[in-house]
């Protein structure tokens, strides 16, 4: 790619406002991108992301092609003629609910277009592995952004656990709980009991990082699900218990949920423990993802006591103009653009490139993170039948610097 390319987003929710926009601004400010646009289903949710204060004060005189640009009628298929529009080549964004990504992530691929998509990739496997054939055919880029693998105290464990610091993962124990107004978001129209659960939404987090710092797969699952009521009266399982079981019988426990309190300190409770043991030793990781150090009590604005983490994604006054972006929410998107960026030549050099992401290991791609999917796939027939261990589907042999042996 020579000039700068197009980033078209698609889907103008809660990630797009606070992570996916504010970084692609601060691309389009350093030159590496060109311009952007946002097209939801809506007219007034781009109208809305337009208007959105901290936007304008972080990024004066940056601004993105919206669509719809007229009219009050949902038209959810918009996006297909946007993203036929672009040039061969750009970048596509997929941040819509995570059952309408395949569609979205296939059209974009079929228009040869390089994709950023947010977690989780899909909920099928099949599809995974359909979206990285159609992808590595066409020499084309798929990124997953699962940004807590851009968080350093994740690198340092992957680096330290493959350097043998930590032995071997034996029990462990991960949660993300999201605020209890989550539940009077958007949310209520599409992370119903029929398509997803706290699980499938935000436990991928933690299977991918377990993989990603130990190298291991997993193998079985088995989810607890209480069903809850949305606002608008609407069914999901909005509290979840997992059992992850893997391949070297290490077992991890994941609590997730819509239902950290809404007074409690910092925008959720998260965080990850793992116990490992060497030859004759016990070995302990153990990360605080929520509570970062630092404790603020405010003398105005609705919150009064908070635990704000600096690590996700802030907005820092360097001098200006504007605000810059800083945290693992921007490397992660940064790093997938950069990428995309690198897919140049002919399409033997940019199927030569796909391999080496895919065995770097570093960016999920469909081709070295499908597990996630598998994990997906068997935990929704395990929530679905009470909880029943479910085995993960294989996946195709990892490239052997991702093979981790005991
Ligand atoms: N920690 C994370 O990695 C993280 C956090 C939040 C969300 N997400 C993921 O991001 C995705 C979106 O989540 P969100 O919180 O922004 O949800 P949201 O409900 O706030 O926003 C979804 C957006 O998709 C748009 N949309 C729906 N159908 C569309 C269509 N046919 N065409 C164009 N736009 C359409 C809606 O207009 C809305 O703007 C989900 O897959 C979610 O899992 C990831």
């Amino acid at each position: 790619m020579t000039d700068a390319p197009q980033v078209t987003v698609i889907g103008g929710g809660m990630i797009t406002h606070d992570q996916i926009l504010p970084s692609l601004y601060q691309l389009q400010r350093l030159g590496r991108i060109g311009a952007i646009a946002v097209c939801a289903s809506r007219r007034r949710t781009v109208a809305t992301l337009a208007g959105a204060e901290i936007l304008a004060r972080a990024f004066p005189g940056q601004t993105f092609r919206a669509y719809p640009d007229s009219g009050d009628e949902p038209q959810p298929e918009l996006f297909r003629q946007v993203i036929a529009r672009m040039p061969a080549r750009s970048i596509v964004v997929v941040a819509v609910p995570d059952h309408l990504h395949y569609d979205v992530i296939m059209i974009a691929l079929r228009h040869d277009q390089h994709v950023c998509a947010v977690k989780p990739l899909v909920l099928h496997y099949e599809q995974a592995v359909e979206i990285e054939r159609e992808a590595y055919a066409r020499g084309l880029v798929v990124g997953v952004e699962y940004h807590k693998r851009f968080d350093d105290r994740s690198l340092m464990a992957r680096r330290k656990y493959r350097e043998g610091l930590f032995g071997e993962f034996r029990l462990g124990s991960a949660c993300l709980l999201e605020k209890w107004y989550y539940r009077h978001s958007n949310f209520q129209n599409w992370m119903t009991a029929d398509k997803s659960d706290a699980f499938a939404y935000i436990g991928c987090h933690y299977v991918d990082l377990v993989h990603f710092i130990t190298g291991l797969l997993p193998t079985a699952v088995s989810v607890y699900g209480i069903r809850d009521r949305f606002p608008n009266g609407q069914e999901g399982y909005l509290w979840t218990d997992a059992r992850v079981v893997w391949s070297n019988g290490a077992c991890l426990n994941v609590q997730n949920a819509l239902g950290f309190p809404d007074d409690a300190p910092g925008t959720n409770t998260q965080g990850l423990t793992l116990y490992c043991k060497g030859e004759d030793k016990g070995a302990l990781l153990s990360h605080s993802d929520q509570y970062r150090g630092l404790k603020h009590s405010y003398v105005s604005g609705s919150t009064i006591y908070a635990e704000p983490s600096p690590d996700y994604f802030q907005y820092v006054d360097l001098g200006g103009p504007g605000l810059t972006p800083v945290g693992y929410g921007y490397r992660s998107i940064e790093h997938i653009v950069a990428n995309c960026l690198r897919a140049e030549g002919d399409l033997a050099a940019r199927q030569k490139l796909l391999r080496e992401i895919d065995a770097a290991g570093i960016m999920a791609t469909p081709a070295n993170s499908s597990y996630n999917e598998r994990v997906i796939e068997a935990g929704r027939e395990s929530i679905q039948n009470g909880g029943k261990m479910v085995e993960v589907g294989q996946v195709p042999d990892l490239p052997k610097n991702l093979r981790f042996q005991f």
